[in-house]
């Protein structure tokens, strides 16, 4: 959406992955307070993103959302002014049809002007729009009016499409939003993890900046996934310029947990100024190559062993899209080392099960040749 946000992908943190519709102004008072002490908005991850939930079942009699009185009693301008107030971003979440998933609230469908109206006197800068309880037409249908509406209130606020890939939101997604679901519901387990991460690949080609394919937010912290797990869903996340928004309580985070989300490099490859979302470039039963441009000639590559048997992997340079006979400077992002070897053609490196690695090459020019 040209409304000059999400120019990189969004980072961040929503409630609904560890919270879903356990969640009060406390609480997220606290994770704004966490975000700020553990390090993370520093980062980058400055929205605080409020999901389902929030706001009572009927709306006033003039037709106004309202947050929930016992759960958010002072209200969302005070929370905004809060947030804000620690140098973040205040998010929150709507439905493009009569109730919101979870049923508890409204949706906006027919109260879009309404409501973004709201938003914006809120001082609100990330809106998730969701899906359900529609009126059963198409979502390209629906979702315009709620585009249009947050357009016209002025503030730049940060529109992120829930559709759940199921109308291909990637192809239209871009004049409606700045990102949009490809997928159904993440779970904190490794196989919707990899398949959400397989699904999104798919539209890889529509990610630009402004615009971005969204397959779910983070799991990492929740508990499901082993460590070598947790750093295969970043590290398809970041490469994939996926949006970074953490899923756990980050009031209470493990060292594995900060060792993940913490890094800096792997945040940098999400963040490139190319905006360039990477591609499978080599896939053979449990082992797969990822890859994609960076600025400055630089590329991206995750080598991914998907099995549960430990695996030599090598990833071909005419896979990566660079010349065979380049010379490649290689910087181990995970281990934070460049390696002491230049590479030659191709990379080969032993694969923990259900692990990957991941790197930035850098091509040396290639040398005269008399
Ligand atoms: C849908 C969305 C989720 C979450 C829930 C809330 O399932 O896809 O991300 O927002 O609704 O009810």
């Amino acid at each position: 959406l040209a409304n000059g946000i999400g120019i990189t992908p969004p980072m961040g943190w929503n409630s609904w992955n560890h919270f879903s519709c356990n969640i009060d102004e406390q609480m997220i008072k606290e994770t704004a307070d966490a975000m700020v002490s553990t390090g993370l908005s520093k980062l980058g991850y400055t929205y605080v993103n409020i999901d389902d939930c929030w706001a009572e079942i009927h709306r006033d009699t003039e037709g106004n959302l309202i947050p929930r009185r016992s759960t958010f009693p002072s209200g969302m301008k005070a929370l905004a002014d809060y947030v804000h107030s620690k140098g973040l971003k205040l998010g929150i979440y709507s439905d493009a049809g009569y109730y919101t998933c979870s049923t508890t609230m409204p949706g906006s469908l027919g109260h879009e002007i309404q409501d973004a109206k709201t938003f914006a006197e809120w001082g609100i800068d990330y809106l998730k729009y969701d899906n359900c309880h529609n009126d059963g037409t198409r979502p390209t249908v629906r979702y315009p009016a709620m585009t249009r509406a947050i357009m016209r209130t002025g503030r730049p606020i940060f529109l992120s499409l829930c559709e759940w890939g199921d109308m291909h939101p990637a192809k239209w997604g871009a004049k409606l939003g700045n990102s949009w679901r490809t997928t159904r519901d993440i779970s904190d387990t490794w196989e919707t993890m990899l398949s959400r991460a397989d699904m999104n690949e798919m539209y890889a080609d529509y990610a630009r900046p402004g615009g971005w394919n969204d397959p779910d937010m983070l799991e990492v912290g929740n508990g499901g996934m082993s460590k070598n797990e947790y750093i295969v869903h970043f590290s398809l996340w970041a490469i994939s310029k996926a949006p970074l928004l953490i899923g756990c309580d980050v009031r209470n985070m493990s060292q594995d947990t900060m060792d993940i989300i913490f890094n800096k490099e792997v945040i940098a490859i999400n963040q490139d100024s190319l905006g360039v979302q990477a591609k499978k470039v080599r896939a053979e039963g449990d082992i797969e190559i990822w890859a994609g441009p960076l600025s400055g000639y630089r590329v991206a590559v995750v080598l991914l062993n998907r099995g549960d048997w430990h695996r030599s992997v090598t990833a071909e340079w005419e896979d990566i899209g660079i010349p065979s006979e380049t010379h490649v400077e290689v910087r181990d992002v995970w281990e934070h080392k460049t390696l002491k070897k230049e590479f030659l053609g191709n990379l080969t490196a032993t694969l923990y099960q259900r692990s990957c690695k991941m790197y930035v090459f850098k091509p040396k020019p290639i040398s005269n040749e008399v």
